[in-house]
């Protein structure tokens, strides 16, 4: 069961994630404050997070419609992936991944 690292102002939490759900889901059951406006459709941005650099290449590719909208947000950086398009695996064990 890969373990997720979410760091906020509120400091960091350390969450059980499973494998096939997408980080969205394991930030809303923790509670890190981290919501999907759109449900996780991918359209809305508001599901932004910072990825630590070392597992951008161990997970799943963004799409060109996550890139653009990426591109668009005002704060993006160049570690931002929206958390409802990344798929938990084990390789995610032990990912920092902050809240804007
Ligand atoms: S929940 Fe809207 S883009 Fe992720």
């Amino acid at each position: 069961m890969p373990k997720i690292i979410f760091r906020s102002k509120e400091g960091d939490k350390v969450v059980d994630a499973r494998e096939g759900e997408t980080l969205l889901e394991v930030a809303e059951r923790a509670g890190v404050g981290l919501f999907g406006g759109c449900g996780g459709a991918g359209v809305c941005g508001s599901c932004q997070v910072y990825i630590e650099p070392k597992y951008l290449e161990k997970i799943n590719e963004a799409s060109f419609e996550e890139q653009d909208l990426l591109e668009a947000l005002p704060n993006g950086k160049v570690n931002s992936r929206l958390a409802c398009q990344v798929k938990i695996s084990d390789k995610l064990d032990g990912m920092v991944v902050e809240i804007p």
